[in-house]
């Protein structure tokens, strides 16, 4: 009866037609370890380094902290940790805390990292006063106070950038036995243990809490910084607010029924990196912590009571914020990324956790999906309506009722009996086909995943060790333990096409509900004592032979997604690269998937939100991130479809989705203007194609976002730091999308006021005159864009039904100069979809732009590649190539004072006169079909 009921709640909650239900989530009262970490507030540290244990060797310091106490006068050991501190390559540091010898081993987040990060050296400078003071290979230092501990990194130039413990909130709580109950003679229990150490209740929901209380915490000061930034999930602004009026951001992986907007709840994804920025630097943290996990956080620079306070005291504005990460379990696993610069924090970043590898071309361009397309002639006929409304669009998705009731691997054998013929048909117009997969597992007698999984155990255990039996979509569900390496390797097997007949290399995975959602679990999600597969170890028992779920949780679908991508790559034996969709996310996801922003609404206010959304999950190494075009839930009339297809086009994941309840939606459903517009935007989308693809191969060798705030590129610009309605692609294109309903005009920010940088309109090719603020008038066919001065931007103008037929269509080179009248720019060219790229088959070229010649050559720099799934692979451009086709059509330059008379092409042996014209009023010179091959380095001199 219970199951039923909660399954009836669950429906009710799936098909509701309220907005989001607070009462299934805690608040951080309801989270007994954030309610008591929050209420701590000692006025001093207890843990105190001793000085005597201190040994520095390799890139690493290790020494003993004790928290102290006093018993009257006499100062007592409370109890022992072992402190490492690392220095890592690229100004970055470790902190880890651990107990010294704990009842049972703590959980140390597995897969986050890429890789054991890259040590520096690190020298002892002096030891004095009760302070050490270490220095790294670069310069930067760490000084550490002994008593109470405090740790304080200074940049190269000195300054202070991020102080941990600064507020003593330093906090490891000691695993311990539960004490046994001794009674007095009349019964009465002589020493109580807080129950509520030893398990929890939520709602009908009974934690059991074996382990007892074993949280920790930490606290992070950023002196002078204006505002901190990260920590995704949320759907709150991109900088983050003072949270003591309220409830800390929190971090738990959760399957949130139609979330709420400017919120500090969970969501689906947690990534625990936090950024600091300020005119004088940029400095960040990674909390390397994979369990419920809250953050506070205090700006003192915002106009709330504390900050009066602290200004009062402080006698004026005081630009700091302090931030407090606490979680459930784990250690104290803290990276220190002390930049300076935006970017140097954000590759610091990925450069633990990986860059995302370039994924396939296709995946950059437009995506179809529903919940559901319903059968063969569903996806035919969508198929077709795109060319016969001339929309370009390259892949078509399967929700999950492609599926044999619910059971993956499968395909309805009514609906979709002849999928291979079906993906035929799409291949054959260079598109794909995305087939959802979720971690849930049917339990159905004769279904082969999950007798397979019950004959090797490679179900997740409930807290009794039996397979866990939750509901999800399929009804009665148990999820893959892919902590079980056995689990991981079985599950990506699946994907072999022998193993899911009718799939080809063209057929690519949409991994959701990997929170794990579960209807009727705590708070949606499987409960925290639930176990994990932990390698055998010798003599380890009981609570130390697994983990339980509530160590691993927020990491739960990354293994998922590492499994599928390592599925999905291996059944072409790596040749093809694989396209993953992912809901849940984690520190490290770019590695292996995309991201959508999960099931929002059709409102224009959840538009808006889709920036600061994928602003956060950006600065967090996610780059390939959208959200549901048109919005999942409720029907998006032509105005706000029209918007979100305009914004849409320039996110990296442009997918249109929609609730299996909703109305039809396809851009042709709409009145002949609407779909005009649509079919605008897709254009766009199509002719920058290859713009997006440079991008993201960048990104996979520099780690940078690829959709960025304009702080990064204008780091003293103070007026950039709240913005969040708008952003930059690379450090090319300005965007801001109209997210408003009945505007004729917006406001937009143009930043480089000291730099002296020009704008251009891309629409028109005009140079905006004035930086700072401007009112752009926007009537419904107006995407507010722009395009840097001193930037060189690809373009392909055919139009074409997918991106794999445009492979060998001609560019456009969009030149926009600067006040020296000159401009640079990249361009990234290969097969769009094998991994040959890693054996040089690539062209990787240098665009500039001077007033006396224009080239186009091979760059010749060199860089690790850092995905798991191309380990060593080294760059080495001097013996790239790669024989494209495409030839140079054309080339516009906005911005030309003094036109040149003559143009002359230079290309191996030959030389060609061109052809200019000039377009007075703009200042564009456009270069007529140069005609030269894109295969090989060209020169255009001009005479004057
Ligand atoms: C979840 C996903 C949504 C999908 C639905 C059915 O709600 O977020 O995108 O359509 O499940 O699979």
């Amino acid at each position: 009866m219970r199951t039923l009921g909660l399954v009836l709640v669950a429906a009710l909650a799936i098909s509701g037609c309220f907005g989001v239900d607070r009462n299934n989530f805690k608040t951080c009262e309801q989270s007994g370890f954030c309610k008591r970490l929050r209420a701590l507030k000692p006025e001093k540290s207890q843990y105190v380094l001793n000085l005597d244990t201190v040994i520095v060797h390799g890139n690493v310091l290790s020494a003993e902290v004790n928290t102290m106490d006093y018993e009257g006068d006499k100062k007592v050991v409370l109890w022992h940790y072992a402190l490492r501190l690392s220095a890592l390559v690229d100004g970055t540091f470790r902190i880890e805390i651990d107990e010294a010898d704990p009842l049972y081993p703590r959980y140390r987040t597995q897969l986050a990292l890429d890789g054991e990060p890259a040590a520096d050296g690190l020298r002892l400078a002096s030891n004095e006063n009760g302070k050490l003071t270490l220095i790294n290979t670069q310069g930067h230092k760490v000084v550490i106070t002994a008593d109470p501990l405090k740790f304080e990194f200074l940049n190269q130039k000195g300054e202070v950038a991020v102080v941990v413990n600064e507020n003593s909130q330093l906090f490891v709580e000691p695993l311990r036995v539960r004490k046994e109950r001794v009674d007095d003679e009349d019964g009465q229990a002589l020493d109580v243990e807080d129950e509520s150490a030893w398990s929890e209740n939520f709602k009908t929901h009974h934690d059991r809490k074996p382990r007892g209380n074993e949280a920790v915490s930490v606290d992070v000061s950023f002196p002078d910084a204006d505002h901190v930034y990260g920590i995704p999930q949320h759907t709150d602004r991109f900088f983050l607010k003072t949270t003591t009026d309220g409830e800390p951001y929190r971090l738990y992986n959760l399957d949130v029924f139609e979330y709420e907007l400017d919120s500090r709840m969970a969501i689906y994804g947690a990534v625990p990196v936090m950024y600091a920025h300020g005119s004088s630097r940029s400095a960040g943290v990674f909390w390397h912590n994979s369990a419920e996990t809250w953050v506070d956080v205090v700006n003192y620079a915002e106009g709330n009571v504390v900050s009066s306070l602290v200004n009062l005291v402080t006698g004026g504005q005081k630009r700091k914020v302090d931030a407090r990460f606490m979680s459930e379990s784990g250690i104290v696993d803290v990276f220190v990324l002390l930049g300076d610069r935006p970017a140097d924090v954000f590759r610091q970043y990925t450069r633990l956790t990986g860059a995302a590898p370039l994924p396939p071309k296709f995946s950059l361009a437009y995506h179809q999906s529903r919940w559901n397309y319903v059968d063969e002639a569903d996806v035919r006929s969508v198929d077709e309506n795109f060319d016969a409304h001339d929309i370009p669009a390259d892949v078509i998705w399967l929700d999950i009722e492609y599926t044999d009731r619910k059971k993956y691997f499968t395909w309805d054998p009514e609906k979709f009996p002849r999928p291979a013929e079906m993906v035929a048909n799409l291949t054959a117009k260079g598109r794909k086909l995305v087939v959802i997969i979720d971690p849930h597992i049917k339990r159905e007698a004769g279904y082969f995943v999950h007798e397979d999984a019950q004959d090797n155990s490679y179900y997740v255990k409930d807290k009794d060790g039996k397979d866990y039996d939750g509901w999800c979509w399929p009804g009665s569900s148990s999820y893959l333990d892919f902590f079980n390496p056995a689990a991981s390797k079985y599950y990506a097997e699946r994907y072999r096409f022998e193993n899911f007949p009718g799939t080809s290399k063209d057929v690519h995975f949409w991994n959701d509900m990997n929170e794990p959602s579960v209807f009727s679990g705590p708070e949606i999600t499987m409960p925290k004592d639930n176990r994990h597969y932990a390698p055998p170890v010798d003599g380890a028992d009981g609570l130390s032979s697994f983990w339980e779920h509530r160590h691993v949780h927020n990491e739960y679908g990354l293994w998922h997604i590492r499994a599928t991508k390592q599925g999905a790559m291996d059944r072409t034996n790596g040749k093809y690269r694989a396209f993953i969709l992912t809901r849940a996310t984690f520190a490290g996801t770019q590695r292996y998937a995309a991201v959508w922003t999960g099931d929002n609404m059709a409102e224009w206010g959840h538009l808006a939100a889709t920036v600061p959304m994928c602003l956060s999950l950006g600065a967090a190494g996610i780059s390939h991130c959208g959200a549901d075009v048109g919005g999942f839930f409720k029907y998006p009339e032509s105005e706000l479809m029209t918007r979100w297809y305009q914004a849409g086009a320039f996110q990296p994941f442009f997918r249109a989705h929609s609730h299996i309840e909703t109305k039809r939606r396809e851009p042709w459903l709409y009145e002949p203007a609407t779909t005009a517009l649509l079919r605008d935007a897709n254009r766009r989308r199509y002719a920058l194609i290859d713009f997006w693809y440079t991008l993201f191969y960048e990104h996979s060798i520099d780690g940078l976002p690829v959709m960025r705030p304009l702080w990064q590129e204008f780091p003293e610009e103070r007026d950039t730091y709240a913005i969040d309605d708008q952003y930059l692609l690379g450090d090319k294109l300005l965007v801001r999308p109209v997210t408003e309903p009945g505007v004729s005009s917006v406001k937009v920010y143009l930043p480089g006021k000291d730099a002296r940088v020009l704008w251009y309109d891309v629409d028109t090719y005009k140079m905006i005159p004035a930086q700072g603020y401007l009112n752009q008038d926007v009537n419904i066919a107006k995407i507010p864009v722009y395009q840097r001065g001193g930037s060189v931007v690809p373009r392909k103008e055919r139009v074409r039904r997918s991106s794999a037929l445009m492979a060998d269509d001609p560019y456009t080179l969009v030149v926009a100069l600067d006040h020296n009248n000159t401009a640079t720019g990249t361009l990234y060219i290969d097969d769009g979809e094998t991994t040959d790229y890693t054996d040089s088959q690539y062209i990787y070229a240098k665009i500039t732009y001077e007033p006396s010649a224009m080239t186009y050559s091979f760059d010749s720099r060199k860089s690790p590649h850092n995905s798991e799934f191309l380990s060593g692979f080294i760059f080495v451009n001097e013996n790239a190539h790669f024989p494209t086709r495409s030839w140079l059509e054309r080339i516009v330059i906005a911005g030309i004072k003094t036109p040149p008379k003559t143009a002359k092409l230079h290309q191996e042996e030959k030389q060609t006169a061109l052809q200019m014209t000039l377009h007075k009023g703009n200042d564009v010179l456009v270069v007529r079909k140069p005609g030269a091959s894109m295969a090989k380095p060209w020169k255009i001199t001009f005479s004057y």
